[in-house]
């Protein structure tokens, strides 16, 4: 139930941080709007000078939070970063909301993968949580909430997914291990497993729109997600609501994920 219905804002004096906004379609803008009207103060980080204006417009919009340059594959830029974040304040949610798969990788076979290719994605989509965590950690207060964006083909074989599957598979063993590492502090780390949603880098998925046909088709709930269904999830895993929840990998995708077969009725 939306706060204005309930008069609950949930996120009422906690600050976070939001990476992977590139535009108004990205999974982690559902997120930080979602956050927002339940009175989060955000912070914003971006990659690249070219959504640089972009991101600037979002943040103005969802409460003018200081919005910062950050390359999660250069520790000088996640140096910086942390630097220019100090006045933000402690912060008591962190989304890490980034990936990045070279195309050619996201079509054909595992198996034609490059090491090069491989390296780029892991360290990216999987290796930047920990950086990630480690760069803030001494900036997050105790009891905070950090979360992960995975997808079904963690575990499962989703074709054309690939190496960005495996890259998942790590990213969600990261996050247990990082929820160990942080328990004492009383910090928690989840991954929230979305649905598809069209974005800039879920339409480089070789037969996405096939994808994004299917599930309506098939998934318990008969419709695809949104990145605002998303942005519910991560306001109730940024809150006290879920205090008790940490190492967990939450579906957010319709029921998609539990169907073991296609209905008898279902024609592809
Ligand atoms: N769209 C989907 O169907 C779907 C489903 C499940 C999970 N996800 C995951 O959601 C997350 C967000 O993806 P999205 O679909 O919103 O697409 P998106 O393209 O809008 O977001 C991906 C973000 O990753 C950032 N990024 C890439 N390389 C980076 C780097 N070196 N440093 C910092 N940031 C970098 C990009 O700038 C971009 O903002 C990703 O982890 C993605 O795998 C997406």
């Amino acid at each position: 139930m939306r706060w204005y219905l309930t008069g609950v804002k949930l996120l009422e004096g906690k600050r976070a941080l939001i990476t992977g906004v590139a535009n108004r379609w990205s999974i982690a803008t559902g997120i930080a709007r979602r956050m927002h009207e339940h009175g989060a103060q955000l912070a914003f980080t971006y990659q690249g000078e070219r959504v640089r204006d972009e991101v600037e417009k979002l943040a103005a919009e969802l409460g003018g939070g200081p919005v910062l340059a950050c390359d999660v594959s250069d520790d000088a830029s996640l140096a910086a970063m942390r630097e220019a974040l100090a006045p933000f304040g402690k912060l008591d949610a962190l989304v890490h909301s980034i990936a990045f798969v070279n195309k050619e990788d996201l079509a054909g076979r595992v198996y034609d993968t490059s090491r090069n290719g491989f390296t780029m994605a892991l360290d990216i989509s999987s290796y930047s949580l920990i950086a990630l965590v480690n760069t803030l950690r001494e900036g997050m207060n105790d009891g905070a909430s950090v979360m992960a964006l995975s997808y079904l083909g963690a575990t499962q074989i989703v074709p054309n997914y690939n190496i960005a599957g495996i890259a998942k598979a790590a990213l969600e063993s990261i996050v247990r291990y990082l929820a160990y590492d942080l328990g004492e502090r009383g910090i928690r780390v989840n991954a929230i497993s979305a649905g598809p949603i069209k974005t800039a880098s879920s339409r480089q998925v070789g037969g996405f729109s096939r994808i994004l046909d299917v599930v309506p088709k098939v998934a318990p709930l008969r419709r695809n997600i949104t990145a605002d269904d998303v942005g519910d999830t991560a306001v109730y895993l940024a809150s006290d609501l879920s205090r008790s929840i940490t190492a967990d990998v939450h579906f957010v995708d319709a029921g998609y994920h539990a169907m073991g077969m296609y209905p008898p009725d279902f024609v592809s």
